[in-house]
């Protein structure tokens, strides 16, 4: 997709064969900057910092991450030290250990002289495909849109999201926002109620890839979803997910579950989209999810640049703060889970998302 009207995607090998290059997303959407990585650390912290997020994004830079390790020492103990590491850096999205799986999985029988470049091939062929995948989840979800859009000619088709499953989330197209993408691009009139997402504003970056593709969208607090619904104003929720179990549950950003709530009480359609890789039939339900809890201060503080453009911090409380980062929409409430497979329903039809 395009940023600075630049075609890019989220995460590319550098010149020099072996340092990856991503946008810091922690300076987005304020200021575009690079971050090179060249060393599992520097891909470790990146995931754990934040400076790259979104459940397939972190899966790819992981990957990476492992063949940078195995660059450094490709010993079996080396290999078993850096998945761990690796994995370690974030609990909830699937697609991290999934990623550090596959790599470890394909590299393990090869003689250690061979794996450091049969790793970071492994790592361009999950970047490929996670591509493709995104692709093939928008030509899935495009129907979905035009299908509204035939009832309500000439009105905009309200499409409700929250969090960032957008290209910079992922390695190209997004997840969610790829059918909005392909619909926009064909002329259907599409607008896009973008949630904020408290407390790290995930949807500020929504809003930016929107803009930047020319999508027509409003940006709202994550309490306003209930009264769109309820007053007609939103025709579809679609959004993006971390995890979702064998019983198709969805574990996605905290604040998931009462869209969900407010979608089922008003009869709004409510979609999930997933790459394969966000698929874990391991896992039997979303209570068995582990929910990452994020420090406090993203919660007690809103941080940002002021009318001079110098990033501030502001506190907005003293008082103790718990911050759970994901929560559990139960199989239920989802209407469709919108795969590179087509439009599934229900867990029997998810369980055709094989993963490798
Ligand atoms: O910003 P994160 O990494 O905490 O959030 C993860 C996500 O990007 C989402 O939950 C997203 O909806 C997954 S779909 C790409």
């Amino acid at each position: 997709m395009k940023i600075d009207g630049i075609t890019t995607r989220s995460i590319w090998l550098e010149a020099d064969g072996h340092s990856i290059g991503i946008f810091d997303q922690r300076a987005l959407p304020w200021s575009i900057e690079r971050l090179i990585l060249s060393e599992m650390e520097q891909a470790a912290d990146a995931i754990a910092t934040m400076a790259t997020r979104g459940a397939p994004l972190i899966g790819a830079v992981a990957a990476y991450g492992l063949a940078m390790a195995l660059r450094q020492d490709s010993s079996d103990q080396a290999l078993e030290a850096a998945h761990k590491h690796l994995a370690a850096t974030r609990p909830t999205a699937v697609n991290l250990r999934w990623a550090l799986d596959r790599v470890a999985a394909h590299v393990r029988p090869l003689p250690q002289h061979r794996r450091p470049a049969a790793a970071y091939a492994e790592a361009a062929r999950i970047c490929d495909e996670d591509e493709a995948m995104n692709r093939a989840i928008g030509a899935a979800g495009l129907p979905l849109i035009r299908e509204i859009a035939a009832r309500k000619p000439g009105q905009p088709v309200n499409i409700l999201m929250h969090c960032n499953p957008g290209w910079l989330a992922t390695v190209d197209w997004g997840t969610a926002t790829a059918p909005i993408y392909l619909a926009h691009d064909e002329g259907l009139p599409v607008h896009v109620w973008v949630d904020e997402t408290r407390p790290r504003n995930q949807g500020a970056l929504t809003a930016f890839e929107l803009a930047e593709h020319g999508v027509p969208h409003s940006y709202v607090t994550d309490n306003a979803g209930g009264l769109l619904m309820q007053q007609g104003l939103v025709d579809m929720v679609i959004l993006g997910t971390d995890r979702v179990t064998a019983n198709g549950d969805v574990c996605n950003k905290i604040g998931t579950y009462l869209k969900a709530l407010a979608a089922h009480a008003h009869d709004v359609p409510f979609y999930v989209a997933l790459p394969d890789s966000t698929y874990d039939p391991a896992t039997p339900d979303g209570a068995s999810v582990p929910i990452e809890e994020r420090n406090g201060k993203e919660v007690s503080t809103v941080t940002g640049p002021d009318t001079e453009g110098v990033m501030r911090q502001i506190t907005v409380t003293r008082s103790p703060v718990r911050n759970p980062a994901f929560d559990i929409t139960p199989a239920a409430l989802v209407t469709g889970y919108v795969t590179p497979r087509g439009v599934l329903r229900g867990a029997e039809e998810l369980a055709s998302l094989i993963k490798e």
